[in-house]
């Protein structure tokens, strides 16, 4: 594919989507630049998951355009997207529940940006991941035998497995303790450096939102409201009002 510098990574332009009578998303205008952390947070039900289905393909906007690189992929299919390099975790996790760790991650690699096709090469990248994500010792278990802050770092395994050039993070930080959070962080950041990926990332954990991006998008009932270092969102008044609440406009 052409790179141009000049253009952002992904753009989205009037995303609109909706289910029956309910608008997800309304005219949402947005753009992610190579190497950032950017950050997408919003009330429960305000479409941040819609948001990433669009982008990852699952669902098609009635509304609106969406590029990758400058080209137009409004209309590719999921699989197309994954190996232009566009990974995602799900909030709802859901890895092959018959296949261990290790295989789970090994088929993720057969379906990447890399072309790996035998399954030996795929198994031993497999494993780099694996240790990457902290998840070695449970290559051989089975998913239903992990916890749950293991279970949302095979969810980045099996994302980081098609080598994408961005990844959308959902909640993956929903559930944890906060040692485990501090190394969620600290997986995002390395993700950024080992992989070179760009990282979109939904998240209610302020802490972790603040923390590690650079600039945040919020939505309240599918509408763009703000947009900003971390700083200016958090002292939007309307980002206060729909989200953070009267306890942090207080702080
Ligand atoms: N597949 C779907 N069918 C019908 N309604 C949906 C579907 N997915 C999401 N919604 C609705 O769209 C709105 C936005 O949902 P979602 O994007 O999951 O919000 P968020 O991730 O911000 O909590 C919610 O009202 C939700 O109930
Ligand atoms: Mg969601």
């Amino acid at each position: 594919m052409i790179m141009d510098a000049s253009r952002p990574l992904l753009q989205g332009k009037g995303i609109t989507k909706r289910f029956g009578g309910l608008t997800a998303l309304s005219g949402v205008d947005f753009h992610v630049e190579r190497g950032e952390i950017l950050g997408l947070i919003g009330p429960n039900g305000s479409g941040k998951t819609t948001l990433f289905n669009v982008i990852s393909g699952l669902l098609r906007p009635e509304e609106g355009r969406l590029s990758f690189h400058g080209r137009d992929i409004t209309n590719l299919a999921p699989h197309k997207r994954a190996r232009l390099g566009i990974g995602r975790t799900f909030q709802i996790v859901r890895p092959l529940a018959t296949m261990t760790v290790a295989q789970n991650v090994a088929t993720a690699v057969l379906y990447g940006r890399e072309g790996i096709a035998g399954f030996r090469e795929a198994e031993e990248r497999a494993h780099y991941i694996l240790s990457f994500t902290g998840l070695s010792e449970k290559a051989d278990r089975l998913p239903s035998e992990l916890g749950l802050g293991e279970r949302k770092r095979l969810e980045i395994a099996r994302a980081l497995a098609l080598h994408p050039e961005i990844i959308l993070l959902d909640e993956v930080f929903a559930g944890l303790n906060p040692a485990e959070i501090s190394q969620a962080i600290d997986l995002t950041f390395r993700i950024k450096e080992a992989f070179g990926a760009t990282i979109f990332m939904i998240e209610h954990v302020m802490k972790a939102v603040m923390g590690t991006c650079s600039r945040i998008i919020v939505l309240n009932f599918g509408t763009k409201i703000a947009e900003g270092s971390p700083r200016e969102v958090a002292s939007h008044p309307e980002v206060i009002s729909a989200y953070l609440g009267a306890a942090y406009a207080g702080n």
